[in-house]
């Protein structure tokens, strides 16, 4: 019997494992459960009978796909894949999916929700700003984009986004106005959301030049990867603007020195939570489950990433 294993060192909700395992089990597969590892090596032995495998941000590397000889396929429930090994599943015969669009919400509702947040001081009783009228740059405009457009919309807000793979017409179409450079955007808004992929082309790439371009009273909020920021930068145009604040999920590396010189002017959640939901949870693991069902039982490719 084929085992579909689900390796999460971020557990989903129980109610995810509970609408997943029908899936699995009613199709013939065993389900097996990797969850709360801390050790890459509990991974490494867990792999090693498994025809297929249910991940979020695990890392899976050259060596997980080594230990695992009879992986078929591997799917991130969820939508970056930056943490798949795309060149060594290709080499090893190894289809690797990703679910685009099962969390886009819960994580578009963190990007608002921390918004407001900030803008209200951490709830601390001081006056604070509102959203509303103020100018929102979404950079990217996939599928968080799009959602975080939505519920911005009904804060009042003016939005803009930046996409080059994106058609204009696209965006226009959902009541945003469309912006025809990265400078373009960040010049404009007080707010920038952040939905790029992390890759060789992103890393870094949201720096002190870029950033300092934004108007007085600017905002970054970023729920997309740690690696697209530069982060020693960013340190440094904090310093130099008292109106600047910088909004994350998942903390910096250098979170201590924001915490020792910024108070209130940033917020960093403990561990990556946008897509910490049990409707996310739910949407994401079934979906990549289904995905890996119908792969075995008609060769259905959809979703697939590498090549
Ligand atoms: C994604 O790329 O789907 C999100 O960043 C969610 O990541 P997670 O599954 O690790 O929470």
């Amino acid at each position: 019997m084929k085992k579909i294993l689900v390796a999460t060192e971020k557990p989903f909700a129980k109610a995810a494992i509970d609408q997943i395992r029908p899936v699995v089990e009613e199709a013939g597969f065993e389900l097996a459960l990797l969850e709360k590892y801390t050790d890459k090596a509990e991974l490494l032995e867990a792999v090693k009978d498994v025809s297929a495998m249910i991940v979020r941000s695990d890392k899976v590397t050259r060596e997980v796909i080594e230990a695992a000889p009879e992986l078929k396929i591997v799917v991130r429930a969820g939508a970056g894949y930056d943490n798949l090994d795309l060149a060594a599943c290709t080499e090893k015969g190894i289809v690797a999916m990703n679910t685009p669009g099962q969390n886009s919400n819960a994580v578009a509702e963190l990007a608002l929700g921390m918004m407001v947040y900030l803008a209200r001081n951490s709830y601390n009783g001081a006056a604070g700003t509102e959203l509303r009228g103020k100018k929102l740059g979404i950079h990217a405009y996939g599928n968080v984009g799009h959602y975080v457009a939505k519920i911005a919309k009904g804060f009042g807000m003016e939005i803009f986004a930046f996409d080059p793979f994106v058609a204009k017409e696209t965006i226009e179409a959902d009541g945003i106005t469309p912006v025809g450079s990265v400078e373009e955007l960040y010049k404009t808004c007080h707010y920038i959301s952040l939905h790029i992929p992390a890759n060789e082309k992103t890393k870094q790439s949201i720096n002190y030049e870029l950033l300092s371009q934004m108007p007085k009273g600017a905002v970054l909020v970023n729920t997309a990867r740690k690696e697209v920021i530069h982060e020693e930068e960013i340190l440094k145009l904090m310093a130099d603007r008292a109106d600047f604040k910088y909004i994350s999920d998942i903390a910096p590396a250098n979170a201590a020195e924001f915490e020792a010189n910024f108070a209130g002017r940033f917020f960093f959640t403990p561990k990556k939570m946008g897509a910490q939901t049990a409707e996310a949870n739910v949407n994401a693991g079934v979906a990549a489950a289904s995905q890996i069902v119908k792969f075995f039982q008609s060769g259905d490719e959809t979703f697939r990433v590498n090549k």
